[in-house]
């Protein structure tokens, strides 16, 4: 990167190595951007740091380091404060400089990946003949942003569904469906959820149907006609099903993308021989296991990975060995990328030890679990409907969009009905969306509707609003005949604005490294603050000059298309009103 941040960086760098010599050439000036204008545009804190170690009083080292800063072309000042900060503020020139190159930038200033890197990206990844809960909320829209900012950096993204579509549970499904008749599948299968519950109450009140129900297990593996038929239309329902969510979510998942646990059915033999084959395959109670390195129980010792039970049914485990293998060899990942709840944090570390010690990942792939944490309701429990059952997608989001209408009628009263329609089905779902992916994931989250919906705060509303305001000035600047120019920024409100814009290809950056949406909500949610302080102090259109008019208009317009494509990699839409 060559952005303005990387030049004051080299401009402190190169300060240092003329204090202290060439052993310092690499040292990291700790540049972070000024949140108050009155310390200047950034602050460099790395004197503190240094001082220690060259054993000098860091207030005496910042000064040297400012007294080797040329002043003039980059920086207008710089200037010590508090134990050994360095305030520096850039000249207008350089300021408005890097600003004209961002706004110039169809990109705004991000780089595409050169090379790109092939992501595989495990994301959603519901289970088949069960409806879409709120749980699986949080993997679909946390996957899809990162699936999305990985994209908009140039990486080559496979998305996988690793659907749950196999195992015994169908035994009890496809033995049910057939009971239940061909007729009563249609309606059956339509209300998932009830069809799984059923099914699991006859399964448990009904030894012979459980019997049946196993020997159905083998007809599936066996490939059994009738039974894969089966098999398959409840497959197909709940393909329909998903479909539908990730249409209304609007996230960018296909069938294309899926490729559930029945795809890797048939190398899941070859797994357990290839662990063979690597030294590390061991017995454990009639079991076929691994063992992960630095993996210990409660008493010590080492924890096995079972990948064949002693009835030579393979496991979770063994289909996620057969997917990582797949994706790495067949589909030549450099990283794969998996996002479950926290729960399954120890299944993926002892995964992924697993396929290194077998050589299976090499180093050159990277692996990264995110994990997320629960979606709690009002009472810090885990979000339930009131009577206590789970929380259905369709209900949340049906529920969003009614809301958000309500907001909308509150603040734009004479709206025509099928606008305010329109518009709340975006801020609605957008709101949904948003209020997961702004908090920190790892952390469990309150889901809280007035606070989602809000038009103040750290919400979508917010955001997509000042997005209404940048597109309602440009409306008003065509009737006025005014159109966007060189930006000049003058007053502290248009420094800070500008200084932040700045930043967004660094937050791109830091959000596909740390695969951590929420830093991104963090930067957008400071963008629309800055942007509002800026639009109370410095008058756009009605600003003394032409010049003024045209400068303040151009960051404007680059505010509205920053704001636009930060939304638009969260998966959220932005609207012309509100
Ligand atoms: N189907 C699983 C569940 O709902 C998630 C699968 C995650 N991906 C994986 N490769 N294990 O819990």
């Amino acid at each position: 990167m060559n952005d303005l941040q990387t030049q004051i960086e080299e401009a402190l760098r190169g300060a240092v190595v003329r204090v202290l010599g060439g052993d310092y050439a690499d040292a990291d000036p700790l540049i972070v951007p000024a949140k108050d204008p009155k310390f200047g545009d950034y602050q460099a804190n790395l004197a503190m740091g240094l001082a220690k170690k060259v054993g000098r009083k860091p207030r005496d080292l910042a000064e040297a380091i400012v007294a080797e800063l040329s002043i003039g072309e980059m920086f207008a000042s710089a200037e010590v404060a508090g134990p050994g900060f360095i305030n520096l503020k850039l000249t207008g020139a350089a300021l408005d400089g890097a600003i004209a190159a961002m706004a110039g930038d169809g990109r705004l200033g991000v780089s595409a990946a050169d090379p790109p890197r092939r992501v595989v990206i495990d994301y959603s990844s519901p289970n088949v003949a069960k409806e879409m809960h709120v749980g699986h909320l949080r993997s679909t829209i946390i996957g899809d942003a990162i699936a999305r900012v990985l994209t908009h950096l140039g990486q080559d993204v496979v998305r996988q569904n690793h659907l749950g579509d196999w195992g015994t549970q169908f035994g009890m499904l496809i033995e049910y469906l057939a009971e239940s008749g061909a007729d009563r599948s249609e309606r059956g299968i339509a209300d998932l959820n009830a069809f799984y519950q059923q099914s699991k109450k006859k399964f448990d009140e009904d030894a012979d149907f459980a019997d049946r129900a196993r020997k159905r297990v083998v007809a599936l593996q066996g490939g059994d006609d009738q039974t894969v038929a089966l098999w398959r239309s409840l497959y197909d329902e709940s393909l329909k099903h998903f479909a539908e969510a990730y249409e209304r979510l609007g996230v960018s998942l296909t069938e294309e993308d899926v490729r559930g646990e029945s795809a890797y059915n048939d190398m899941l033999p070859g797994v357990v021989e290839a662990l063979a084959e690597t030294g590390q395959l061991r017995e454990s109670q009639g079991a076929a296991v691994v063992y992960p390195e630095g993996f210990t129980d409660r008493e010590g010792e080492p924890m096995p990975m079972i990948v064949r039970k002693s009835d030579g049914g393979y496991l979770y485990a063994t289909t996620d060995l057969a997917a990582a293998r797949f994706r790495i060899e067949e589909l030549h990942a450099d990283r794969v990328v998996y996002v479950t709840d926290s729960r399954q944090a120890q299944h993926f570390a002892m995964v992924f030890q697993t396929l290194r010690q077998t050589g299976w990942a090499p180093d050159r792939v990277r692996l990264d679990y995110v994990a997320f944490g629960t979606i709690l309701g009002p009472d810090r429990k885990p979000f339930k409907t009131r009577s206590g059952g789970t929380v259905k997608l369709a209900d949340v989001l049906d529920e969003a969009v009614q809301r958000a209408a309500a907001v909308i009628a509150e603040k734009n009263p004479d709206m025509p009905e099928d606008e305010r329609q329109q518009i709340a089905e975006v801020v609605g779902i957008g709101a949904v969306k948003y209020g997961d992916l702004s908090n920190d994931r790892i952390k469990d989250y309150v889901f809280d509707w007035d606070r989602m919906l809000a038009l103040e705060g750290n919400t979508s509303p917010y955001l997509q609003n000042a997005y209404v305001r940048v597109r309602a000035i440009f409306r008003k600047a065509s009737e006025q005949n005014v159109a966007a120019e060189a930006i000049h920024a003058q007053q502290p409100q248009e420094r800070v604005l500008a200084r932040h814009l700045l930043q967004w290809p660094r937050v791109i950056l830091s959000v596909a490294d740390s695969l951590e949406p929420h830093r991104l909500c963090n930067y957008l949610y400071e963008l629309a603050q800055y942007y509002h302080r800026f639009y109370e102090h410095c008058p756009v259109l009605k600003a003394e000059d032409h010049a003024t008019r045209a400068s303040r208009l151009a960051l404007c317009e680059l505010v509205g298309r920053t704001l636009k494509q930060g939304l638009d990699l969260l998966g959220i839409g932005v609207v012309e009103r509100m």
